[in-house]
């Protein structure tokens, strides 16, 4: 797909499809007056087509809605697409998206090959240009998004047009980030979606292979040996029953420069739980090839990171396993010692996220960093709490952290939502045997699993956040795919372009 910025008047695009929108208000005014701006221009050269639309009713603005015309020779585009935009009271980056992936999706379907679309809500909703720029492009290309797509198919390019010449630079610049953010996003579904056979621990670590040779970032994929030599147990004790063999991956981007502030992501990458022992029942056990989502989640916001040079230190840990049940495999009653030297009671082998991330966020000290974000689909008790696709729910040791990846999450519309890290959840996880039992009772167990996290935080600054019910959607909705959704990564790179700033 190639994606260009040029400087001109969108009704003389050289594009087979072309795309303006309508606000409902502007469709009701147009009832008497003539149309504004670009959908104005366009209503011009198309000898009042738009106009004659909006009297009949035809056309109304409403969000979702997409009008094609068809101006048979009075311009050289094939057809016009109007996209609604709704209510521009409250119009916001999130509507930007929703609209250009309406738009783009009734392109698709009519074999567009070449569009050329006007930047949604910059001009007429006085959303910041770069911003809308960026959240037009992600809309675009997310919703383009298909697992496995054949080369040479589908629409090949897209042309931003602008006619105002002070807004060039910005438009480049939000569709520079929009255009990393979705190869990024698009990583993180394609694992996501890849068969468990497929997407095992040593292809995710192929995935980061690339991300580190094409953006020079430094690279440990560290195997059985490696995490035993780090006392990684328990890592290593989902790892015991696993065919495929684990595989405990750093990216690191500016990993010498310990003058930047230095960020660390970590991903829980269970290429797939069965649940172990702690068998899960048999239906739907297949979605839980999503159980590496948090995993795909870093390396898709790394290779983002990488594309955009971000001026920071940024550190990607993705402990990665599958967790099946097997001769060799960990069993409820076994203790467990991490490497922060804590142990451990087995209550159950499906909570087996919580061991891996044990000693990634060990690991992460090391790195001294300003703080640590983690990300895993760690609990039921997340979805039933917030909901599948609602939001995922973030603890964090530092309101202040905490504050800043909500805001981020807002804008980039993967929301975040508060839940408690109160110790009192500790004494759910009292043992007789080790320092902390692995899980819970069934009450409450979205905070003891939290908890459990936090007794191997070293760090001041810290967040979790429990993606379960986020990484996989079971249908498409606009620009968000069927499956792997990459849920994290935008929000992630926002939350670090943010600090940088
Ligand atoms: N991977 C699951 C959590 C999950 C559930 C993710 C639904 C996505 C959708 C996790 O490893 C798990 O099995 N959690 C257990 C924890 C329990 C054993 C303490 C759970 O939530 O039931
Ligand atoms: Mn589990
Ligand atoms: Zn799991």
């Amino acid at each position: 797909m190639n994606v260009h910025v040029t400087k001109g008047s969108i009704q003389k695009s050289k594009a087979d499809t072309i795309i303006v929108n309508l606000f409902k208000d502007a469709a009701e005014s147009a009832k008497k007056n003539k149309p504004s701006g670009a959908v104005g221009a366009m209503d011009k050269a198309l000898d009042g087509a738009i106009s004659e639309l909006i009297a009949n009713g035809d056309l109304t603005g409403k969000a979702g809605e997409v009008g094609v015309l068809y101006p048979r020779g009075a311009i050289d585009a094939k057809r016009v697409l109007v996209a609604g935009m709704g209510e521009r009271d409250g119009f916001n980056i999130e509507n930007v998206r929703q609209t250009a992936a309406a738009a783009i999706q009734r392109a698709k379907e009519l074999n567009a090959k070449n569009v050329a679309t006007i930047v949604h809500g910059a001009g007429n909703a006085g959303l910041p240009v770069a911003a809308a720029a960026q959240a037009t492009i992600e809309g675009t290309l997310l919703a383009l998004y298909e697992y496995e797509k054949e080369e040479g198919e589908g629409i090949e390019s897209i042309t931003i047009v602008e006619i105002d010449k002070d807004k060039i630079k910005k438009i480049e610049k939000g569709v520079e980030v929009g255009t990393a953010v979705s190869a990024g996003t698009t990583l993180a579904r394609n694992l996501v979606n890849m068969p468990p056979n497929i997407a095992t621990p040593k292809r995710m670590a192929k995935a980061a292979t690339k991300i580190a040779e094409e953006y020079n970032m430094g690279l440990i994929v560290g195997g059985r040996k490696w995490a035993a030599k780090h006392n990684m147990g328990a890592f290593l004790s989902v790892a015991l029953g696993a065919g495929f063999p684990p595989k405990f991956i750093v990216l690191e981007h500016n990993g010498d420069n310990k003058d930047l502030p230095t960020l660390v992501l970590i991903g829980k990458g269970v290429t797939f739980d069965t649940g172990g022992i702690s068998l899960k029942p048999k239906q739907n056990m297949g979605l839980m090839k999503s159980d590496m989502g948090g995993a795909a989640a870093v390396l898709g916001a790394m290779k983002t990171v990488g594309m955009l040079n971000l001026p920071l230190r940024v550190i990607g840990i993705t402990p990665c396993t599958e967790n099946m049940p097997d001769a060799h495999a960990y069993r409820p009653s076994d203790v467990i010692t991490a490497s922060n030297g804590k142990t451990i009671e087995i209550i159950s082998t499906d909570a087996e996220g919580r061991m891996a991330l044990a000693d990634a966020l060990v690991y992460a000290q090391k790195y001294e960093p300003d703080a640590v974000v983690d990300l895993a689909t760690l609990t039921g008790a997340a979805v039933v709490a917030l909901g599948a696709g609602r939001a995922a729910g973030i603890f964090s040791t530092s309101d202040e952290l905490r504050d800043k990846l909500q805001a981020a999450g807002q804008s980039a519309h993967e929301r975040l939502w508060p839940l408690p890290l109160w110790d009192e959840y500790l004494q759910s996880l009292q043992s007789d045997v080790a320092d902390m039992k692995n899980s819970g009772d069934r009450m409450g167990g979205v905070g003891t699993s939290a908890i459990f996290l936090k007794q191997f935080v070293e760090f001041d600054n810290w967040a979790h956040l429990d993606i379960a019910g986020m990484a996989f959607a079971p249908k498409q909705q606009g620009y968000l795919s069927q499956g792997g959704t990459g849920f994290g990564v935008r929000l992630l790179v926002e939350f670090l372009q943010n600090w940088s700033k």
